[in-house]
């Protein structure tokens, strides 16, 4: 897919007051600092678009950005950020699980992962609620310019093999880096695909 335009449409706190109207949305989920922003910029090729911070909990509102006048990319908060206020962390996560479970027009949820570490609790527990609750959703494992080919490999089917454990069919992957572009194609074709079905 070519991406002809890129922009901002609006930030919320609350899914009701998202863009009206039914183009569909692909939003993007994960813990802080997973790379969410980094990744939406790379899917445009617009390193401005969204913010990005190597402090984590930069993103904090849901943001639209209307992507060929056509269809929407959703930066969301993360979760799991420990630095946060208990009073701040209900908050974000008020504003993410309302906007996951009512906003209509989300087609397709990429919880991002990163790449280097461990199967985490705190994600397969959100990939276990997502589940309970019938949400489309889709994987993407960040950063892989971290790891070396074979490191990353094992990485990824190890993840994999966790989720069978929780899972009779798995869903779909993708291995990317905003650094060096990897997996840009794939997803967007990806995404192109799901619009073509609608
Ligand atoms: P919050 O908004 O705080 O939830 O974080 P986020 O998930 O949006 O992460 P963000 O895109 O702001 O990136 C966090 C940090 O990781 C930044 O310093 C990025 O430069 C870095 N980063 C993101 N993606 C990649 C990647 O693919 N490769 C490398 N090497 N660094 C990355
Ligand atoms: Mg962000």
């Amino acid at each position: 897919m070519v991406i002809r335009s890129a922009e901002f449409i609006i930030s919320n706190t609350d899914y009701l007051k998202c863009p009206p109207g039914n183009l569909p949305e692909y939003a993007f989920i994960g813990r802080s600092n997973v790379g969410k922003s980094s990744l939406i910029n790379m899917l445009t090729n617009n390193s401005k678009l969204a913010k990005t911070s190597s402090t984590p909990g930069k993103t904090l509102l849901i943001n639209h950005f209307l992507i060929n006048k056509e269809w929407y990319l959703v930066d969301l908060p993360g979760y799991g950020f420990a630095k946060r206020s208990q009073k701040e962390q209900e908050k974000i996560q008020g504003i993410i699980t309302s906007y996951i479970l009512n906003r209509m027009q989300m087609t397709n949820l990429f919880v991002l992962i990163d790449i280097r570490h461990e199967p985490q609790k705190i994600d397969l527990e959100f990939i276990e609620w997502l589940g309970e609750n019938e949400i489309p959703f889709s994987i993407i494992f960040t950063k892989a310019d971290k790891l070396g080919v074979t490191r990353a490999k094992s990485n990824v089917l190890h993840y994999m093999d966790i989720l069978k454990e929780q899972w009779e069919e798995l869903p779909p992957y993708f291995i990317t880096s905003s650094e060096t572009k990897r997996g840009r194609d794939e997803v967007l074709d990806y995404i192109e695909q799901i619009n073509k079905e609608l």
